[in-house]
């Protein structure tokens, strides 16, 4: 009876959630509106997830589109200081505290939004089912807030990660020039391969000196795991070693403010137009959104 009754505010609370929800100038109007969930990864870490993470959104956002960013990066979370911004309630709040997905929404650069998602991928898989039902009745609003959820995952060989990566429709995979980071960007697209339910990879070059260099790791990296684990990736693109990006960081603000004209600013713009075009011809309709996401990650079958 506790159980039903709990079950009964818990529903009556998300009416009055959707109806507020429904009024705020972000929302679609059309309920089946699947967001675009874009998990950005590397091999190691350090080598610019959380700067593209941001900085893609910020484009993204340029162009149109309602992003949020999800922290997700649960060791070394970091795009509220890339931000500049400390947010007051995470998915964990959302999860055990009862607050609701409006209350952990941040406002970010250019009428992006931000979730810091706190320890939210540990919690998530202990989370007992009433729990779990309610934490994605309230999750899939997103949906309807959201064009495109960008998520900045930690590595992808630490833990953790992999679930998160598993879940995506679509991975941003990171890696720089560095031997050991494209090493370790091919061991996470192998182990992603044993999965049973592959998602599209795209591969971004960072830091490289030159465009030749770029399209050469892209080339190289795309040949070898094609031949040696069937994974056809999509070269996504590039962006230059520029020092505006680590000025940027040292002032708390993303290199797209800061510096709107600079070298990785541009090539961050290249980036947000092709993942557009991209989007429009292979796979409009086809993301599984939030919901899905959620339910995957958290090992869930439901409605
Ligand atoms: N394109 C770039 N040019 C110059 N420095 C960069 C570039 N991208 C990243 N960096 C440097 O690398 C550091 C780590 O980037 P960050 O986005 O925090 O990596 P990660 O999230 O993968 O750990 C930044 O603080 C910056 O100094
Ligand atoms: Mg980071």
């Amino acid at each position: 009876m506790t159980d039903q009754a709990e079950r009964l505010r818990q529903i009556i609370e998300n009416l009055k959630l959707k109806k507020e929800i429904s009024q705020t100038e972000q929302f679609n109007s059309n309920p089946a509106h699947k967001a675009r969930v874009i998990a950005v990864t590397s091999g190691k870490g350090g080598v610019g997830k959380s700067n593209v993470a941001v900085n893609l959104a910020i484009a993204l956002s340029d162009l149109g589109q309602r992003v949020i960013i999800l922290d997700a990066d649960f060791g070394l979370s970091n795009v509220d200081i890339l931000f500049g911004l400390t947010p007051e309630n995470t998915l964990v709040d959302v999860m055990y505290k009862r607050k609701n997905i409006l209350q952990v929404l941040s406002n970010g650069p250019k009428n992006t939004k931000f979730i810091s998602g706190g320890s939210g991928a540990r919690e998530l898989v202990r989370l007992p089912k009433d729990k779990l039902i309610s934490f994605i009745d309230h999750i899939k609003l997103l949906d309807r807030l959201a064009d495109i959820i960008i998520i900045d995952t930690g590595a992808g060989l630490s833990d953790n990660v992999m679930g998160f990566l598993a879940a995506s429709d679509e991975i941003l995979l990171v890696a720089t020039p560095e031997p050991t980071s494209i090493t370790d960007a091919y061991a996470v697209i192998k182990i992603l391969s044993h999965q049973s339910r592959l998602p599209v990879i795209k591969l971004i070059v960072n830091r490289a000196e030159s465009q030749r260099e770029a399209a050469d790791i892209l080339n190289k990296l795309s040949a070898v795991a094609l031949k040696f684990l069937n994974v056809k990736l999509e070269p996504l693109g590039y962006i230059l070693n520029d020092e505006n990006v680590s000025k940027a960081v040292r002032i708390q603000q993303p290199f797209y403010m800061s510096f709107p004209k600079s070298q990785a600013t541009r090539n961050i713009q290249e980036i947000s137009k092709k993942l557009l075009n991209v989007g429009k011809n292979a796979q409009a309709g086809n993301y599984s959104g939030v919901k899905g996401f959620f339910s995957r990650l958290a090992g869930f079958v439901g409605n």
